[in-house]
């Protein structure tokens, strides 16, 4: 048997991966895998070294160290076009001139197929994304939403063991971001294809991914699934990139029974974190895992500083010991005035111990 055995199709492994631009270090060194089938998010801050990363998978950069492997096979000083992998542009770059089904079948004929199995091939991956039909028209004669989907399609038509996705929404309205991420997630999961997707965006990584690859300077601050990340993040930074946290000081106390606590002021937490050292930690705290009351004992003592109604919630900022923190509280029925005393309380969720 030649080529990549089967269990191995559309997986992808960095090994050690390193890229520099001159005396620029985009890259510093990158290991991570790709299980096939699977949707996996770079994600990151502008400057961090996705597009970089994603470009030397679609072998269009070279690695100035390391290995990448795609299906298996040692793909490091492969041509783009040996790859088996296709990429979905920001800008869709798609031809003006050509119509919708000239744009999609353009790399099947390019790759010598006959052009009438071409156009079959492309008017059933039109098919795919919803735009059976458009086939005669021109891009200019579709909307913003409907050319991502052409750009979509044309990548998928190549059949690639991955295909790859550089900020694909960035071009759309707000209200059309969602409606496509959903669409290319259903996608993806209807036919099972590996997809490597670029966004700097935290909501649109957590809503379509299996795994999320957050990136920062080069590196990978850390890798999980969307939950893993927003509930156990590894740091302040990942703390604060998903979703929105309070990351504030706090001392990991064990109690007469053995139980870890958080120490905050006067209000203590329990921790459920067994590899939890004692002594001086932070606490990552999401705006809606605080309640607000009357300032008692067992709570933490704050005075408002800022209270915003907004419709379902109450936006607060409470200037405490720790810091000025940002509350978001659901009980709407009491707002709390400005330079009011409050007591604030943690509910179960939200609350993480960042390792030290
Ligand atoms: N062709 C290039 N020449 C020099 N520096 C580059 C080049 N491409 C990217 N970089 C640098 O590498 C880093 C990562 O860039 P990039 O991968 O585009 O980040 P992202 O896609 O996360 O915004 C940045 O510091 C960027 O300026
Ligand atoms: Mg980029």
């Amino acid at each position: 048997m030649t080529g990549p055995s089967a269990p191995l199709k559309g997986s992808v492994r960095f090994e050690a991966v390193e890229k520099r631009f001159g005396s620029v270090v985009a890259i510093r060194s990158l290991s991570f895998g790709i299980e096939p089938g699977t949707l996996v998010t770079l994600l990151g801050p502008s400057g961090c070294g996705k597009t970089t990363t994603l470009r030397m998978l679609a072998g269009l950069e070279q690695p100035t160290a390391g290995r990448i492997l795609i299906g298996g096979r040692d793909v490091t000083s492969l041509p783009a076009n040996e790859r088996d992998v296709s990429m979905v542009f920001q800008s869709y770059a798609l031809f003006p001139h050509m119509t919708i089904g000239e744009n999609v079948a353009y790399g099947l004929r390019s790759g010598g197929m006959a052009k009438r199995e071409a156009w079959e091939r492309a008017r059933e991956a039109l098919m795919l994304v919803g735009l059976d039909g458009f086939a005669e028209r021109l891009p200019s004669e579709l909307s913003g939403g409907q050319q991502q989907r052409v750009a979509v399609a044309r990548a998928l038509v190549l059949e690639p063991q991955v295909l790859l996705l550089d900020e694909p929404l960035s071009n759309l309205d707000a209200r059309l971001r969602r409606h496509v991420r959903t669409e290319i997630r259903e996608l993806q999961q209807r036919l099972g294809f590996t997809a490597v997707y670029v966004t700097h965006d935290q909501e649109e990584a957590l809503a379509v991914s299996d795994r999320i690859v957050v990136m920062r300077d080069g590196e990978i601050a850390q890798s999980g699934s969307p939950r893993e990340l927003y509930e156990a993040p590894a740091s302040a930074f990942i703390a604060d990139f998903i979703g929105e946290a309070n990351v504030v000081p706090c001392e990991v106390l064990r109690s007469a029974d053995g139980a870890l606590q958080a120490r905050l002021g006067d209000l203590r937490h329990p921790l459920h974190a067994p590899a939890a050292r004692e002594g001086a930690a932070q606490l990552a705290i999401r705006p809606n895992a605080m309640t607000l009351g009357d300032p008692l004992p067992g709570t933490l003592s704050g005075r408002v500083a800022s209270a915003a109604y907004l419709g379902d919630h109450i936006e607060y900022e409470v200037e405490t010991a720790v810091g000025r923190l940002f509350i978001v509280d659901a009980a709407i029925e009491r707002v709390r005035p400005v330079a009011s005393d409050v007591g604030i309380g943690l509910i179960e969720r939200g609350v993480a111990l960042i390792p030290a």
